[in-house]
């Protein structure tokens, strides 16, 4: 079937995008809202919004009126009889959905088909007390909907292939990455997005490097668009605290996606974010205040010779190259001189397991994290027994060509590693559990949460076994499961084969 109609019950934020969306592809829209005038209301606020683009030339004044007629806002429920499809984007509340999928089910044709936005409850549940079950599927959209260029479209246990196919039609003919989704707590994007926040906070509440640092490395040597503090405090902890517990508790407490009982205080303290003045920072007219200035490298002016070590050879010949760049002494011996800075360029370890496993003196350690880029910013992580002469003379040395440089305190994976890691083995896993395809999972993720790159495309991008090497080291050196590679990536790995790669069995 070719959906031509749509009854869009709920005209809130999403209601209204969706409703946009449909109308400018062609398709007749009819609205209703439970509460009396909001129908009216979010079409007089589109159709504002809709004459300003017209007016900014974005299409001509015959497209304006033709989308603006395909709208019709009714009176009552009843009026929605004769669609192709309902679309549902009410209040999130499981009883409320079944009971308005009940009423509608009463009114439409066995044919229409169902869909619901819902982004957390199971769309096997909302469909559960429906005669017709198949014809049901969710059709998730995220916010603000013209721009966000994707929707995941959602089989519960009993929808028909059809319907999904329907939909991902419809998803096309609107200009919207439609994706196949399983039935799963927080479906691809959200459950996807369980990674980057929760090894942030617990980066955090170890320790490992204050808020405003641990944000610049990720948006400088990462490469994501917004730290992942700061964007906590734009999602506002009230939206995003429940969505990380109800996730960690749909998947019976799994250990990847455990939340911090950080975020939880701070809601509870009601400092959620942003909207309110303040959560991670304080902010006032939506600017941040109390953000801290990026570290300033020390003056020194006398440095000891290096001595380099290093899990990757080509890691060990950048560092080496850049020594010499810089006009330092390089300590080539197989061991460091006994006054000797030692730089190690490792994964997944901290500085003190580093040293142990080198057999070098760590009180003359500094390590450096080169899984980010080299060209952009540099992590330094010295030992707990660091002598401060020698933390001051490697920041100083990779600060020398004008580069940003930070230094945190000890952690078993930087900080970027640890969460690149986690963003890629989430992501794999989700592609092991088969909740989607690998390229979809990767295009999708990319679509919803603006990664610089797909979370599984990324890994291929940073090296898949240094991802492991990452993961592995990690779990082997804190014996926490949530570090615990995925077998997607672990078998991709060991055979050298891109994470995308799908079995053909
Ligand atoms: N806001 C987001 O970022 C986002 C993203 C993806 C999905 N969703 C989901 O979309 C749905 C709607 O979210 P929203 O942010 O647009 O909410 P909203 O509060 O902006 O709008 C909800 C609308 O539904 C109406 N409504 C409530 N109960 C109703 C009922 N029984 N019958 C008819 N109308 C009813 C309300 O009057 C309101 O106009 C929720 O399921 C939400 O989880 C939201």
């Amino acid at each position: 079937m070719t959906i031509q109609s749509m009854a869009l019950i709920g005209t809130g934020v999403m209601g209204m995008g969706i409703a946009q969306i449909a109308a400018q592809a062609g398709v007749e829209v009819r609205l209703f809202d439970a509460k009396a005038g909001a129908a009216e209301a979010g079409l007089a606020k589109l159709k504002v919004m809709l004459e300003k683009l017209q007016a900014k030339g974005k299409f001509t004044e015959q497209v304006l009126n033709e989308t603006l007629a395909r709208f019709l806002v009714l009176d009552s429920i009843e009026q929605i009889a004769g669609v192709d499809m309902v679309v549902e984007a009410i209040i999130e509340n499981l009883e409320i959905k079944q009971s308005l999928f009940k009423q509608i089910e009463a009114i439409v044709a066995p044919s229409t088909i169902l869909a619901t936005n819902t982004s957390s409850l199971s769309v096997t549940a909302i469909a559960s007390n429906l005669e017709h079950q198949g014809r049901m599927a969710g059709f998730h959209f995220f916010n603000p909907v013209p721009l966000m260029k994707i929707v995941e479209v959602i089989a519960g246990l009993a929808t028909d292939e059809q319907v999904v196919e329907d939909l991902l039609e419809l998803a096309q003919r609107m200009g919207h990455f439609g994706v196949r989704t399983k039935d799963t707590p927080g479906f691809i994007v959200n459950h996807a997005g369980r990674a980057y926040g929760t090894e942030a906070l617990k980066a955090l509440g170890e320790g490992v490097a204050s808020i405003s640092d641990i944000d610049r490395i990720l948006r400088e040597g990462a490469g994501f668009r917004m730290g992942p503090l700061e964007l906590f405090d734009l999602t506002a902890l009230d939206v995003s605290h429940p969505v990380m517990e109800s996730i960690f508790n749909q998947f019976y407490q799994e250990d990847r996606y455990r939340p911090h009982p950080l975020t939880r205080q701070m809601l509870a303290g009601k400092k959620v974010g942003r909207k309110v003045g303040e959560g991670f920072y304080k902010y006032i007219d939506g600017k941040k205040t109390n953000e801290a200035p990026a570290q300033v490298a020390p003056e020194v002016t006398e440095f000891n010779a290096v001595w380099i070590a290093a899990d990757r050879e080509q890691d060990a010949s950048l560092l080496r190259d850049y020594i010499r760049a810089q006009s330092l002494v390089l300590d080539s011996a197989e061991q460091p001189a006994a006054d000797s800075l030692i730089i190690l360029a490792t994964y997944g370890e901290d500085s003190t397991t580093a040293s142990l496993r080198l057999g070098v003196d760590a009180a003359r350690v500094v390590s450096i994290d080169l899984l980010t880029d080299f060209a952009k910013h540099r992590t330094l992580m010295p030992s707990i027994v660091t002598a401060k002469n020698y933390i001051d003379q490697a920041h100083a040395i990779f600060a020398k060509d004008g580069q940003g440089v930070t230094v945190i305190a000890e952690s078993v994976g930087f900080v970027a590693q640890r969460v690149l890691a986690m963003v890629v083995n989430l992501a794999c896993d989700i592609a092991q559990q088969q909740i989607a395809t690998a390229s979809d999972i990767d295009k999708a993720v990319k679509l919803g949460l603006g990664y610089p790159h797909g979370p599984i495309s990324w890994g291929d991008v940073l090296g898949a076994q240094r991802i492991l090497l990452i993961l592995e080291r990690i779990y082997a050196n804190t014996g926490d499961q949530r570090y615990r590679p995925s077998p997607w990536l672990k078998r991709r790995a060991q055979l050298n084969l891109s994470l995308l790669h799908s079995a053909a069995v």
